[in-house]
């Protein structure tokens, strides 16, 4: 070995040096051979074979994984699977069954009476999921209809921006995000649009995560993130000139109670826009499919119920908006929003090998498979309402406070 080196560095005899392409060729041939035989005799040594090949699984492993993912998956280090949200390591395993059984659904009718309960509950599946929704799918939490030739990433931004549009949201203005999740939108309408954002969320793990991501993107001064819960708004009355709701409004138990909350904070002439989870014309009650799928969103969501067009119209007008816009941008796109779930949940099968392993040797808390698998059958059920056509997670309405 010692003599090999010694022979690579001995200086080319100038007329061969003055030959670029000898060289070119002979030198990278000699290197190769030397590589080769370190690494014979290296091998003879079983430690070095051993790590070797651990490396190399690990590697192939590591880019299969990358490559199942997608647009989607994979969006954050797999480490964070182990992270346990606003709740204690030893609460999650509790967390998860007080929440399943909270939601248990079976009539299509939602969780009746105890719906009351429902932001307690929201609450703990956000500690429960956040950190599965940022590796799984990014900091916005939510789905976009995709033009063809454009990345996932892309028409996220564009669903967002269309709302900040919606709203007229400009620099110097006060919009309000209701139900802000990590910020990811956030941070998007922002940069759009230059207006100043205050999100809320009721789940104080994303207030931590949207505090540290907004330092990050330097949009400290414009977009700033409170803990409360938007069905009792910590703000003072007329005091907004815009907001907007991203697949958020669906958590609320009694959806006027919500948009009224809405109306109170924002000033006369200011307008409201908000992606709804809704069912569609197409949805039939008296399915039992339809009625099943419809149970499962709302149980792998958090949804005290899954309500109609109708319905939410009704509410806009109880709330005392005028109706601007309304309409469904699940139809039409080019790739319909359920396709990301289709690719998330390819890349989730692997996520639950190694959640269940994880857990297995404590790396995970106990509970965290669980939570997986909750929101495995949640996505089959979202994907399957997109392919029949029953739910849209995307209805857009479009509200003013009247002057
Ligand atoms: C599906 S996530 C969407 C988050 C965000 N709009 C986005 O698109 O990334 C729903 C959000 O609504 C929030 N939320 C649900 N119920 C709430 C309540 N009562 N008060 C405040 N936030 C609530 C959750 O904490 C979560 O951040």
């Amino acid at each position: 070995m010692q003599c090999q080196l010694v022979y690579s560095m001995t200086p080319v005899p100038s007329s061969t040096a003055s030959q670029p392409n000898t060289l070119g060729i002979i030198a990278p041939l000699q290197v190769t051979k030397m590589a080769a035989s370190m690494v014979e005799k290296l091998m003879e040594k079983k430690a070095v074979t051993y790590t070797a090949a651990v490396v190399g699984v690990c590697a192939t492993t590591y880019l299969i994984y990358k490559k199942i993912g997608g647009d989607t998956g994979f969006r954050t280090s797999i480490t964070k699977l182990g992270n346990t949200g606003s709740l204690a390591r030893e609460d999650f395993a509790a967390g998860i069954d007080a929440y399943n059984e909270f939601f248990q659904q079976s009539d299509g009718k939602g969780v009746g009476e105890r719906k009351f309960n429902t932001p307690k509950f929201v609450d703990t599946f956000y500690s429960l999921i956040t950190d599965f929704y940022e590796y799984g799918w990014g900091q916005s939490f939510h789905f976009a209809p995709r033009d063809k030739g454009e990345s996932f990433d892309e028409s996220i931004w564009r669903h967002e921006e269309r709302i900040a549009d919606q709203i007229k949201a400009g620099a110097g203005m006060h919009i309000l995000d209701a139900g802000c999740g990590v910020g990811g939108p956030m941070r998007t309408i922002a940069k759009h649009s230059g207006a100043n954002v205050t999100g809320i969320t009721i789940n104080e793990y994303q207030v931590g995560r949207c505090t540290e991501e907004n330092k990050k993107a330097g949009l400290d001064t414009l977009c700033n993130i409170v803990q409360g819960s938007f069905l009792e708004m910590p703000f003072p009355a007329n005091s907004f000139d815009g907001c907007y709701c991203i697949e958020a409004a669906c958590h609320a138990p009694v959806l006027a109670e919500l948009y009224k909350e809405i109306f109170k904070v924002l000033k006369p002439g200011a307008h409201f826009a908000s992606y709804e989870w809704l069912t569609t014309p197409l949805y039939d009650s008296n399915n039992a499919e339809h009625v099943r799928i419809v149970d499962d969103i709302a149980e792998g969501n958090a949804l005290p119920d899954v309500r109609s067009i109708p319905a939410a119209l009704a509410a806009a007008k109880e709330a005392g908006f005028e109706v601007v816009f309304h309409g469904d941008y699940a139809l039409g796109a080019d790739i319909p929003w359920e396709q990301a779930m289709k690719t998330a949940r390819r890349a989730a099968f692997l996520t639950d090998v190694l959640t269940k392993w994880m857990e297995r040797f404590g790396l995970a808390p106990r509970g965290t498979w669980a939570t997986h698998q909750m929101l495995l059958r949640a996505a089959e059920a979202l994907e399957r309402s997109g392919d029949l056509g029953i739910f849209t997670p995307m209805y857009l309405v479009t509200l003013r406070k009247p002057m």
